[in-house]
Order: C-alpha cells, then sequence, then structure tokens
C-alpha cells in the first residue's frame, strides 16, 4: 500500500533508512559479527575470483560491490553486464564463484548465465529481494534483501539493500579469512550511520524539489560525474534520471569527460559532480570547471569532509566505501521530482516492466 505517498517511489525512497536497520537486525549479531551460512563462507573462501553478475541497477550495485570485495578483503572480483556475459563470456579463473545480483530474480539475461554456471558445475549465490524466485531457486545459495515488495519500475530500494548486503557478506568473508581490513570494519556501526544519514536526506525533499524546478524544468539532456565509487554512483543517478523523466542522461568518469562527450556540453547543461572522495576531490572539481566555462549549470553534491563554499547539497559523512548508499538518495529524490513535474507517471515510466523476463 503506497498510504499516505503519492507514488510508491516516493516511499521506497523514504524507507531506505529503515531497510538498512532491517539488514543489521537481521544479519548481524549483537557483538558486530554477522551471521551467513558456514556453508557459504566455506565455498566463498575457496574461491580465487568472484564474478557479480547482473543487469541495470543492479549491475550498478555490483560495481560498488567490486570496490568492498577487493578493497576491504582483497579478492579480486569481475563485474558483468548478463546479457554480455551470456553469450559472450570472459576468460575465467580457475576458482570462480557467481554472484547474482537481482531485486525480483526473475531476470531472464542473469537466468541465461546461471542456467550456463550450472552446466559449468561452478558455485552460485543468488543476492535478491523475492525468496522463492527462480534465480533464488536455481542457485547453490540465497541471501534475502529483506527490502519489501518494490513496486516502482525504477529500482531505489533494492540498490541500497544490496549494497548494504554485499558490505555484510564482505565483513563476514574477511572474518572468515581472518583479513585484518574487514575485521576491523564495523559494519552494524557503519550501516547505522548511513541509515541516520540517509534519514537527514530524505528530511530535506524540498530543497531537491527545488533544485529540480530551477536547473532541470526543461532541458532535454544531463550529465553525472565522478570518480572511483563516485563514478559508480554518478551511473546509477544517470540511469535513474533518464528512465522516469526522459532526459537523456550520462554518468560519466569526470576524468573521461574531456576525451570527446566535452563536445556536447552547452550553455544551460546540467552536470551533477558527485564528489566523496577526498583523493579525487580536486581533480573532479577541476572537470567541473571545465564544463562551468562551456556555460554547463553545475550542481555539487559532496560530502561534508570535502565539501567546499557554494556546494549545494552536502551529504552525511560515511565510511568513504558507502558512499554511495548516502549519496544516491538525492539523485533518486532528482529523479523523482523532475518526472514528477513534467507531469509523467513516475511508477510506471513508458517501455518499461517491473522485471525483464525476455532476453
Ligand atoms: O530484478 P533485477 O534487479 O534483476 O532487475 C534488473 C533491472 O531490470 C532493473 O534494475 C532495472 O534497470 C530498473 N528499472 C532500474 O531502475
Amino acid at each position: 500500500k503506497k498510504g499516505a505517498y503519492p507514488y510508491y517511489m516516493l516511499k521506497e525512497i523514504d524507507e531506505q533508512p529503515g531497510v538498512m536497520r532491517t539488514l543489521i537486525q537481521e544479519y548481524v549479531n549483537e557483538d558486530g559479527s554477522v551471521k551467513i551460512d558456514q556453508e557459504l563462507l566455506d565455498a566463498l573462501s575457496k574461491a580465487d575470483r568472484l564474478y557479480i553478475v547482473a543487469a541495470g541497477t543492479s549491475y550498478h550495485a555490483g560495481l560498488v560491490g567490486k570496490e568492498l570485495f577487493e578493497k576491504l578483503a582483497h579478492i579480486p572480483t569481475e563485474v558483468h553486464v548478463a546479457s554480455e556475459f551470456a553469450y559472450n563470456p570472459p576468460l575465467l579463473s580457475e576458482k570462480p564463484f557467481f554472484i547474482f545480483l537481482t531485486q525480483s530474480g526473475e531476470t531472464a539475461d542473469s537466468r541465461q548465465v546461471l542456467t550456463q554456471v550450472n552446466e559449468w558445475g561452478y558455485p552460485s549465490l543468488t543476492i535478491t529481494n523475492v525468496a522463492n524466485s527462480t534465480l533464488s531457486r536455481e542457485a547453490t545459495y540465497t541471501l534475502l534483501l529483506h527490502a519489501g515488495p518494490e513496486i516502482a519500475v525504477a529500482s531505489t530500494k533494492a540498490y541500497t539493500a544490496q549494497i548494504a548486503l554485499e558490505a555484510i557478506l564482505v565483513k563476514a568473508y574477511g572474518e572468515a579469512k581472518n583479513i585484518k581490513a574487514a575485521k576491523d570494519f564495523d559494519v552494524a556501526g557503519e550501516l547505522t550511520k548511513v541509515a541516520n544519514g540517509m534519514q537527514e536526506l530524505v528530511d530535506e525533499k524540498g530543497d531537491i524539489e527545488k533544485i529540480a524546478q530551477d536547473m532541470f524544468a526543461t532541458t532535454r539532456n544531463a550529465f553525472y560525474i565522478g570518480r572511483g565509487v563516485d563514478y559508480a554512483l554518478a551511473q546509477e543517478a544517470a540511469l535513474k534520471l533518464k528512465e522516469v523523466s526522459y532526459v537523456q542522461t550520462e554518468g560519466f568518469a569526470s576524468g573521461e569527460l574531456k576525451h570527446g562527450t566535452i563536445a556536447l556540453i552547452e550553455e544551460g547543461t546540467p552536470v551533477v559532480a558527485i564528489i566523496t572522495d577526498p583523493k579525487t576531490a580536486a581533480h573532479t572539481r577541476s572537470n567541473a570547471q571545465e564544463v562551468i566555462a562551456r556555460g554547463a549549470n553545475v550542481l555539487f553534491i559532496s560530502s561534508r569532509d570535502v565539501a567546499a563554499e557554494g556546494d549545494q547539497i552536502i551529504l552525511p559523512e560515511v565510511d568513504p566505501l558507502l558512499s554511495p548508499l548516502v549519496s544516491v538518495v538525492p539523485t533518486q529524490l532528482l529523479a523523482y521530482y523532475v518526472s514528477l513535474q513534467r507531469g509523467y507517471d513516475v511508477d510506471k515510466p513508458r517501455n518499461l516492466a517491473k522485471s525483464v523476463t525476455v532476453e
């Protein structure tokens, strides 16, 4: 039920702090250790490389997962678009382990890959929101997102739930393998900070509603730029804006923009710069200056520790690897308001279905 909400998308955006808390309750013990099936951890521990396979928003959650697995647990991780992997698989390592990320558990492109993986005889895990879904039944192991039904076609809370559960899994894996960076990672504490930060952001929706009106009312195209996890987030933010508002939007690595795409910047083109990483903040700011010099209208979304004067949205501080969990919130709200202000049905964008069951 959407209750007092005009659209499910807004309700589902607002539910995200609660989803973080539910995941902590479901998967983390009082003492901070993680409750995950030992058999799954044993199988994961034997792998020499992880292959995350997914589509759309779930693929974008996989991009953040790669950072978590590699930086905190030191296991090489590849992320693949399911429809590409299906008919053009990469060379696999000797002991691969497959992770399927899927809100619905029914995406045909991912099912095609899992069928192949099962034929090869490799172990797999499906991370999904739907118990007993096809991908859950056909994989060796399943972890549930516990995000509650996601009705809006545009995925919001499933994205944040997937990243949070990846972080929890990384913690468990790191404990099992005795890896210091993962052992030192207080996943419950960090996700609680995230939940509080998300709450601050959803409580300030009015700011985003106004930015949508001021910067995006009539634009036909837009860009998101960032580096590292901010680039991963830029890709998700762009998908969200384009699918519900039909504004042609691309997410770019900010350093790559000058290698061609900058030719598209015109007077008034909206560019959203996501800046959360101190290592690259100055670089992304200088890329933003390059587009400002060509007439772009830049919206800066930055975390408190790297914020500069004049930045319009300041994000609460969280662990840098988890920053997409908070930076995504204003981008989801922006997509919602741009769509609403243009008079579209936000929950049911044209040409799209909630789960894509054809290849
Ligand atoms: O159910 P899945 O997570 O497997 O779905 C994958 C994509 O179809 C899905 O994320 C799609 O991109 C959404 N409309 C994005 O908002």
